[in-house]
């Protein structure tokens, strides 16, 4: 196959591109506009997996450039997996133009050249934002979405949404929405990871800028949730198992196995974890001690998601196969490796 990975510099689609160049002999092109990457990350790309990657530098919300310099350039794709988007939920409440305009012309440029040029098979980045706050866990594929919070919500909502109208009128065409639960973790070797530009806001990219002394501080946001340990739940799934379940899926509808023009899956482990056991679980993978505090509930959080992922088991065949420790180690060597690099040192929040 040939397939068009969007986004491809960034934290998952990097990831993706690995596991596909690792472990199939699928061809890759990226297209990114490294608006929250870099064009180092093929060198990590290259310096990991021994190949060279493709790859065009265009914005996606451009159709012309779009049209004309990658798709025009290219023969046909056999598949795209779509990752570009913007996605910082407090940055889409402050800019939420921004937010619709990058996200939803992004896609719909896409799907105007799945047209143009007849491409049979899509895979879109979707989010368990969807379900916002959801009355009971675990939430499946059924379990009612459209309480998303936020813009950045909505644009996945809406995203699901104009996949499945497109689907549904395009012969020879099948397309998948995963709905991440919370990506953590780095590539096992340490070599490949998140690296969010300027202050990040998840968890683990906090934790570990903390723990090597880029952050002075690290803020438990509320341990007043109605939770064993009063801080709030979350589904944290490894990047690796992230991206390996976008080569499951795309060979799944190339080989036609999907019955449903258009589906969507949940991705994450099924458990659920809370902060103060991901600051254990860094601390006992690490050996190195947070000294944490406890401040207020942040805005627009939930209390506890999490995933029944028995979906994504028995039609893709996909299971987790490295625990939170394994995300934790890996977060710790990613980040060791560019506390070693001068370069970063520079880029420090
Ligand atoms: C959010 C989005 C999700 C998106 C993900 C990755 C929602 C509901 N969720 O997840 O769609 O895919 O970002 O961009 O919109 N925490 C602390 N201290 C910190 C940072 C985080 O206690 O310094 C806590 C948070 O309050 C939360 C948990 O850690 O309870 C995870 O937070 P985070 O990593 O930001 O992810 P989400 O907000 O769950």
């Amino acid at each position: 196959m040939k397939l068009l990975i969007t986004g491809g510099a960034g934290y998952i689609g990097s990831h993706t591109i690995i596991d596909i160049l690792e472990n199939t002999d699928h061809e890759v092109v990226s297209v990114d506009n490294f608006s929250n990457s870099e064009p180092a990350s093929y060198d990590r790309i290259e310096q990991i997996t021994g190949q060279k990657v493709r790859h065009y530098d265009i914005d996606l919300t451009d159709y012309k450039r779009l049209k004309e310099e990658l798709f025009e350039v290219e023969s046909a794709f056999d598949g795209i997996i779509h990752f570009a988007a913007l996605k910082a939920v407090g940055e889409s409440v402050e800019k939420p133009v921004m937010y619709y305009h990058n996200n939803l012309n992004s896609q719909i440029n896409l799907l105007k050249c799945i047209e143009k040029y007849d491409i049979p098979a899509f895979i879109f980045s979707s989010s368990c934002t969807v379900y916002g706050e959801a009355e009971t866990l675990p939430v499946t594929e059924e379990t009612p979405v459209s309480k998303t919070e936020s813009p950045y919500g909505y644009t996945k909502l809406a995203g699901e949404k104009i996949l499945e109208d497109f689907s549904k009128t395009k012969d020879n065409f099948r397309a998948i929405s995963l709905r991440y639960f919370n990506p953590v973790g780095a590539h096992m070797s340490g070599k490949n990871g998140e690296l969010p530009k300027g202050r990040p806001n998840n968890l683990v990219p906090v934790v570990t800028q903390f723990a090597s002394g880029w952050l002075d501080a690290l803020a438990v946001h509320g341990d007043d949730y109605e939770t064993r340990d009063g801080t709030a739940i979350r589904d944290y799934i490894h990047v690796s198992d992230i991206a390996h379940a976008h080569v499951l899926a795309m060979e799944y509808i190339v080989a036609q196995k999907q019955e449903a023009v258009y589906d969507v899956y949940n991705l994450g482990v099924g458990k659920g974890v809370t902060v103060l056991e991901v600051i254990k679980a860094f601390e006992a993978s690490t050996g190195k001690k947070l000294d944490y505090t406890i401040g207020p509930r942040r805005a627009g959080d939930i209390e506890a998601i999490y995933a029944d992922n028995s979906k994504v088991r028995n039609r893709l065949g996909w299971e987790p196969r490295l625990t939170i420790e394994d995300a934790m180690s890996s977060a710790w060597r990613w980040q060791e490796h560019l506390n070693a690099s001068r370069d970063y040192g520079k880029a420090r929040p």
